[in-house]
């Protein structure tokens, strides 16, 4: 076949996705699986989003509101923000994708962290940008110093996940102050705050919407606490200069019907999101003892996952399947370039009982064999 894209598409791999339940129930012919691997909201959706959306089925003969004038005044008037200031998309990588398009040229720079989430990766790969990823402290925390040290005339986009997937760190206020003492006008920052939810009661957390930079531009979603990562709507702010113009490169009807008005009775509810922010904290504090107890040290996370070091790439990959044998699925992180990394996303309380039963069977045999870590 004649060489019909340019090489960095070429060079591109495919974004790999946690193990969907319904394959592996196929693959094993298990019916109990509880899925640990995409950081969803183990609740489900809001029952009032399940009646938005469910009532919204009527009306899906028609386009939706390009406007999405119902979610926009929602959330500002959560945020106190102007509607120019918002854009929607399907979900916030739908958004990550319109920045690229909009901002991004062949041979810019994009400056971000080692082994970051991997779908702003694909995304400032194939419009061509150079990537530039800066190592990360030993803490596995972002070295902010040395990514504002690498700022040049060139650099069009900083890209900041935080709190980061897939360690669970993020930089604090004093951190991102320095950054941005160091950001010249002619660089975007991408603030990607998905797990925002998660972390905001850190009290040295910099929430993004207490600061007015104009060339920020803060990413958040209804994919994670708001638990509808299916229908795919996620949320930009941003100085109306940015957003007026990722207006102009966006799909007109994005996000969907369904997915605005899914969108728009998860933030209405207000106890659901308290319920997945306990339920969290609880289970995540559990899961943390259970590690360390067995000797296992996980990377320090404000998520809704934890992320610990095995002694190999093979180490990783025998836990991994040595769980979806009890239909237990995790992550192993070969794709961020962390093969001898896995990540464990928080479930409900039963979800976790069944990691437990299943760590329970496997893990004096792997730690016999490969060590804790
Ligand atoms: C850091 C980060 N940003 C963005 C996303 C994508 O979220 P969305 O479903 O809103 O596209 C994810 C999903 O895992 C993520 O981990």
């Amino acid at each position: 076949m004649k060489k019909l894209v340019p090489d960095y598409i070429e060079k591109l791999e495919v974004y790999q996705a946690g193990k969907p339940i319904d394959e592996l129930a196929r693959e094993k012919g298990l019916t109990r699986i509880s899925k640990l691997a995409s950081n969803e909201n183990p609740l489900g959706p809001s029952p009032f989003a399940i009646r938005e959306m469910t009532n919204a089925l009527w009306d899906t003969h028609r386009y939706p509101d390009m406007a999405a004038h119902e979610l926009k005044s929602a959330l500002c008037e959560l945020y106190r923000l102007k509607p120019q200031n918002i854009i929607l998309g399907n979900g916030s990588e739908g958004i990550m994708g319109y920045i690229c398009r909009a901002f991004l040229q062949p041979d810019e720079e994009v400056i971000t962290s080692e082994n970051t989430f991997i779908g702003f990766l694909i995304l400032a790969k194939s419009v061509g940008a150079k990537l530039i990823q800066v190592p990360r402290l030993p803490d596995y925390k972002y070295d902010v110093k040395a990514m504002a040290a690498k700022i040049s005339d060139k650099t069009k986009i900083v890209y900041l996940a935080n709190p980061d997937n897939p360690t669970g760190t993020y930089i604090t206020k004093e951190e991102f102050d320095y950054l941005m003492k160091h950001v010249p006008s002619h660089t975007i920052v991408i603030l990607d705050e998905a797990y925002f939810e998660f972390a905001q009661d850190q009290w040295d957390y910099p929430d993004s919407m207490t600061y007015r930079y104009d060339n920020v531009i803060t990413l958040r979603t209804f994919s994670k606490a708001y638990g509808i990562s299916g229908v795919r709507c996620g949320y930009g702010f941003g100085h109306e200069y940015l957003i007026g113009n990722l207006h102009k490169v966006k799909l007109p009807f994005e996000p969907g019907l369904i997915a605005q008005k899914g969108a728009f009775g998860a933030l209405k509810d207000y106890p659901h999101l308290k319920r997945t922010l306990e339920l969290n904290k609880s289970e995540k504090a559990r899961l943390v003892d259970y590690l360390i107890h067995h000797g296992i040290n996980p990377i320090s996370s404000v998520t809704n996952f934890v992320t610990f070091k095995t002694a190999s790439e093979e180490a990783s990959n025998d836990l991994y399947q040595g769980l979806l044998n009890f239909g237990v699925i995790i992550r192993p992180l070969r794709a961020n370039l962390m093969p001898d990394h896995v990540r464990i996303s928080i479930g409900t309380t039963e979800e976790m009982n069944h990691l437990y039963e299943a760590f329970d069977q496997i893990l004096p045999e792997f730690i016999k064999k490969f060590g804790a870590n």
